[in-house]
């Protein structure tokens, strides 16, 4: 049967069936003849120094194979910080080379022992006695310290960024929005705990790696450099093909990983090392906190005729991470005179990491609630104080070029429609249903177009099946079914008979699942190997082709992604509780590839917006700078009760100058903006204006 419209269709996943029932094999489930199991041990101050430890004891206890700590363990080295190299990672610093602490829950020791009982036994057995000083925790103290420094780029985009004349355009503005907004430390936490498997050929010559990994060939080389490793003597591959969620925490190098197999190559035996929950809280990075002061001045009618934005974060003591905060800001609306800049402190925390929109995410709640804020002030409706200030070209181009493609007034328009927009109540705190306060409220959302180099191997047999093989990934984002349905419909064929093996160094070099490039990376690579493949197809002969495809290359246009957010809001007026009833978002991506999973992941997204307006915070203790928050009671993010009616709508209008496919990702669009639609809902519902996330009721409360 010759499928049609196999683009674009709401496939089912196809290693649906092998997730439910358990043949998916994880980095964790990895279990090899004579394995032993590795547990860190983690410092309990947040700076100072070991003073002293003490592992008699541990090394006596049952079953333990080896203690490592600064006294004995390996060299290991500063891995990559090249991204274009495929060789990041996530610190600069490698554990048990030195004895100073920079952070809560670093790496001081490691211990392995014959079952993971013991192991964590053993693991609370050493003795550590430090000399501490106060860490610095607090960000607005860290904002005013000498090492505060001002980057000017992230992502190669200017951070520190001026056009027109900002202060004058203020001045001359008649309404003038000037308010400050802060986002918390958020922690990804994915379902999967970190994993590594480690295990060393007898002879030494080769390594392999099981690792919970977004970017196995970042893995590879990262984990290489750190062990010291020449990759011409010594084989390393690394196997990822299940994940269970990584939203950014996954993709960067950790030295976790490189510390398992050094301790598989001094033991002898494959070593298994997850971290627990807590761990997870220090030792695979966060979104760090914000501190984000936006003015906005416009004419009387919203016009804006000025934008500032100035972003204050941090990153730690061993390692420059930067979250692109103001970066959206430039881009999203037309307005001549706009400024950004960025301060980047540094704290006594573990190091911050991209997290789902990273920059996007913070920055567009900071943006899209003073918008809110602007419409208010002037009276303009929020919709049609976006539409008076649409950026018809991008205007970091002085608004001459063009977009590759840009629908964002159809999702306003669809958005209104679907959602009821005209039923809004116009003023704050107006609407009641009993003890309930209603309130509507809207953000846009964008995120960058990205897409970078493939490799793909796609392999036909006589009897009509294919495969495709790329060390690409699948987060549960869907990559495994969106490729085989690409084969699929280039080849003629049922998605049934093409399958596909994904992250595996071995493999053709496929790139990080990051930046929501899945799709318009890997899927032209397929495309193009298929597309080689027709003749062999057409006489029903084997045949196989490897392709590797360059990015996109710049074509004139500005790639990017936008879309429309809707929330409805209830707030309890007796205890401040707060419900989001509805959410609509509509997104402008391109091409849709799978109507199934591409809404699988916009549920995600909004589900995780929800969490962070109102839910999620992790905590540093002031004085101990230790992470307060380190488990999933004490880290709230929202529970099936806490989520009620979500919509999803896409444009579905190929991007004719992105890509063969028109296709642009989709991953990280969905959470910009959703934060801010709810933040304005709960405005418009009780007139009260919450500028720091989360929103909680205690806050609604006090204000109202
Ligand atoms: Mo994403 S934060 O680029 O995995």
């Amino acid at each position: 049967m010759i499928p049609k419209n196999v683009i674009g269709a709401g496939i089912d996943r196809v290693d649906g069936p092998l997730k439910v029932t358990g043949g998916a094999k994880y980095a964790g489930d990895v279990s090899l003849d004579g394995m032993v199991y590795a547990v860190p041990v983690t410092s309990t101050i947040a700076r100072g120094n070991i003073a002293s430890m003490d592992t008699s004891a541990a090394v006596k206890a049952p079953g333990v194979r080896i203690v490592m700590t600064r006294k004995n363990a390996p060299p290991l080295f500063k891995g990559g910080n090249d991204y274009d190299d495929a060789c990041q990672s996530g610190e600069d610093w490698m554990p048990l080379q030195d004895d100073e602490i920079y952070y809560d829950g670093q790496i001081i020791g490691l211990v392995v022992a014959d079952t993971l009982e013991r192991a964590i036994h053993a693991a609370d057995l050493v003795e550590t006695s430090y000399q501490s000083c106060r860490p610095m925790v607090d960000l607005t103290a860290a904002l005013k310290k000498p090492d505060t420094s001002q980057p000017a780029t992230a992502l190669g985009q200017p951070l520190q960024y001026e056009r027109g004349d900002v202060d004058k355009a203020l001045m001359k503005s008649l309404v003038r929005i000037d308010r400050t907004y802060t986002t918390p430390v958020q922690h990804h936490n994915p379902l999967e705990p970190h994993a590594s498997v480690a295990e060393w050929s007898d002879d030494g010559s080769s390594l392999t790696l099981h690792e919970t990994s977004q970017w196995v060939v970042n893995s590879r080389n990262s984990i290489a450099r750190m062990l010291g490793i020449d990759q011409s003597k010594v084989t390393v591959r690394v196997l990822s093909p299940f994940l269970g969620g990584g939203f950014g925490s996954k993709g960067y190098a950790r030295a976790f990983s490189a510390l398992t197999a050094a301790a598989a190559r001094e033991l002898g035996y494959p070593v298994k090392l997850v971290l627990s929950r807590r761990q997870m809280y220090s030792l695979n990075g966060h979104r760090p906190s914000t501190t984000q002061a936006v003015t906005l001045g416009s004419d009387r009618r919203g016009r804006l005729k000025a934008t500032r934005h100035l972003c204050g974060t941090y990153t730690s003591k061993v390692f420059q991470y930067i979250e692109p905060v103001v970066l959206s800001t430039q881009l999203l609306y037309k307005c001549s005179s706009l400024r950004t800049g960025f301060d980047l402190a540094r704290m006594n925390t573990g190091t911050p990491t991209p997290m789902r929109g990273p920059g996007e995410t913070p920055g567009l709640f900071a943006l899209e609630s003073a918008m809110d804020e602007l419409a208010f002030a002037t009276g303009v409706d929020p919709i049609d104080l976006r539409r008076l200030n649409y950026a018809e070209r991008d205007p970091r181009t002085n608004n001459r070029q063009r977009w590759s493609s840009k629908h964002l007034n159809e999702c306003y328009d669809k958005g209104a429609e679907e959602f009821g927009w005209k039923d809004r109540p116009k003023k704050p705190a107006s609407r009641r249903d009993g003890r309930w306060l209603i309130g509507y409220g809207m953000a846009s959302a964008t995120y960058p177009a990205q897409n970078t180099s493939s490799s793909v191997k796609v392999s036909l047999t006589a009897d009509g099946r294919a495969e495709i093989e790329v060390a690409s990934h699948d987060l549960g984002t869907g990559t495994y079914t969106i490729l085989c349905q690409f084969a699929a419909n280039e080849l003629g064929l049922p998605v049934s008979k093409v399958s596909c093996r994904l992250a595996d160094t071995f493999l053709p070099p496929g790139p990080c699942a990051g930046g929501s490039q899945t799709v318009a990376s890997v899927g032209p690579a397929v495309i193009a190997a298929c597309k080689n493949l027709l003749t062999f197809r057409k006489a029903g002969m084997p045949g196989e082709e490897t392709v590797t495809i360059p990015g996109s290359q710049p074509n004139g246009f500005s790639w990017q992604s936008f879309g429309a957010q809707f929330a409805e809001v209830r707030v309890d007026a007796a205890l401040g509780r707060i419900r989001v009833h509805r959410f609509l978002g509509i997104y402008d991506v391109g091409k849709i590839i799978n109507e199934k999973t591409a809404r699988s992941q916009v549920h995600g997204g909004i589900i995780q917006g929800i969490g962070m307006a109102l839910m999620e915070a992790s905590a540093f203790d002031p004085y101990f700078g230790r992470v307060m928050t380190p488990n999933l009671a004490d880290y709230h993010f929202p529970v099936n009760a806490d989520i009620h009616g979500i919509r999803v709508s896409f444009i579905d209008e190929p991007d004719p100058h992105f890509g063969p496919l028109g296709a642009r990702g989709l991953g990280e669009l969905p959470l910009t903006g959703a934060a801010a639609a709810v933040a304005n809902a709960v405005f418009n519902a009780t007139g009260i204006r919450v500028r720091d996330l989360p929103i909680l009721p205690n806050t609604i409360l006090a204000k109202g």
